[in-house]
Parts: C-alpha cells; structure tokens; sequence
C-alpha cells in the first residue's frame, strides 16, 4: 500500500466520524462486463479489480472503518470455466505474495475464511504465511471469502454445536444467537453494517447469510472496478441517512 495524499487519508467532512459503519462486507460484482465493455478477456476485469479492493482496503483503514470483508470466490463459483477458475486461483495467490510486506508495515490483519481445505495446495500455504504474518496487526480486520458459502458456513457452525452436545460439553438449551456466532468464520469481528454490492443485482448470493440480519444493504451500478474512493463516500454517505431501528420503532 503506497503512501497517500494527505487530503485523500482523511475523513470527508460530510460523514460523521460518530456513525461509521464498524464492518463494511462488498460483493465485488461486474468485472466480467467492465472487460466485456473494453473488448478485452474477462480476467483482466479481474485484475483491475484487485486494484479496486486495494483501494477500498487502504480507503476503510485512512477513514477508521475497522472489518472489510471481501467476497472473493462463492463455493458455486467453481462453476466457471476452468482456465477462469485457475486465473483467479493464481491472482489471489500472486497478489497474497506481492502485497504481503505492505499489508504488515501498515496494520493489516488478513484473515481468510470459506472451505479453505479445497484450495491449491500452494494458496493454502501463501494464505496461511499472510495470517500468521499479520495475526498481531490491529489497524484494520481484512477478512477474504474464499470457497466461501452461506449456507455451508451455517451447516459447519450446527454441526460443531452438535458435536459439543454429543460430547456433553454444552445442552441443546444452551444454544442461542450468541452462542452460535462462535461458530461462524466471522467471530471476533464487529456486527456487519453495510454490505454493497456493485453491477446493480439486486441479490445477496450466498454470502454472510446470518450476519447480514441487520446490515444496511447498498446496490450501485457501478461495475467492481470502476468503485472508487468516490463511489464508496456515496455509499457511506448513503448508510449514514438511513434510520436503523433493529426491528424496534
Ligand atoms: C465477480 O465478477 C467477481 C469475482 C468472482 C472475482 C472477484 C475477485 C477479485 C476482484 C480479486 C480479489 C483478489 C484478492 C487477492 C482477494 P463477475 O466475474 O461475476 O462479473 P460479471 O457479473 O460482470 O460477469
């Protein structure tokens, strides 16, 4: 991450430093069509959306937002092509090498989360080394979704409960929303708040299904890499005008 203008670093003066949200999530949606649109390969859609996320990292971590989570690969997105799938597979894992230094002289603490066992061998290996590299870090949570599903990050969280149970360490009444958050990829880190989704879909595909019970959900049309530090003031100046009431009145 290379050092910033100052004027970029600091907190525009419409948001109020007060109601940030604590933990942004993004669906980074459109890279296929942002390529379409230029006549070029889709996994240069791809690559210019790794520069959108870098930039939306070094953005939350400048304004003081403490989680970003990133969807970076669904458990259906083995569906695609295969020299797609192995495209994305290498950039994640080329990325994770060549950032690693700058993510840990600035703070960052990356923690990768999904069904990590299917990975490539050789991406498991860089993932871990990121983690361990930047467990102490404290300026801002980065959390990637990687073979990353909803539903089977709640199916795996029910069956360590019943484990527990079965070995007599809890009682089924013992089980509640707390509890269960103990579970989930996501424990230790803030409520979500926000999650964006850019492209326009109006869908939540699978991703943080259970945290999502509250956040504010914003959809711009912006295709992933054209979302810039611009469009993310939009979004959080949006986030800061909606009344969130919890259910309550
Ligand atoms: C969805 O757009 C995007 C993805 C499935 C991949 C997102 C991954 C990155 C931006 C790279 C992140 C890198 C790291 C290291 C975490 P799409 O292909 O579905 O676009 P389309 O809907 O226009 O076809």
């Amino acid at each position: 991450m290379t050092t910033q203008p100052k004027s970029l670093t600091i907190l525009p003066d419409d948001l109020d430093r007060e109601r940030l949200p604590r933990h942004v999530a993004v669906i980074m949606d459109g890279n296929g069509r942002w390529a379409k649109n230029r006549h070029l390969p889709r996994i240069m859609g791809h690559q210019r959306g790794v520069d959108s996320l870098k930039d939306l990292l070094r953005c939350c971590k400048d304004w003081g937002i403490q989680a970003l989570t990133a969807y970076a690969f669904s458990t259906e997105n083995w569906g695609r092509p295969v020299p797609e799938v192995e495209f994305l597979m290498t950039l994640f894992e080329r990325v994770l090498r060549r950032e690693l230094a700058e993510m840990v002289a600035e703070g960052v603490q990356i923690h990768f989360v999904g069904d990590l066992a299917c990975l490539p061998a050789s991406l498991q290996e860089e993932i871990n080394r990121a983690m361990a590299a930047t467990a102490h870090n404290q300026k801002i949570q980065f959390v990637v979704a990687t073979n990353y599903g909803g539903r089977r990050e709640i199916i795996q969280a029910c069956r360590s409960l019943a484990q527990r149970v079965q070995t007599g360490e809890l009682q089924p009444e013992d089980i509640d929303e707390r509890q269960f958050e103990h579970h989930l990829y996501t424990v230790g880190l803030p409520d979500l708040d926000l999650l964006i989704r850019t492209s326009g879909e109006m869908r939540v595909s699978n991703f943080l299904l259970w945290q999502v019970a509250y956040a504010e959900i914003y959809v711009t049309d912006t295709l992933w890499p054209d979302f810039d530090r611009n469009a993310f003031h939009e979004a959080l100046r949006n986030f800061q005008h909606r009344q969130r009431r919890f259910g309550r009145l």
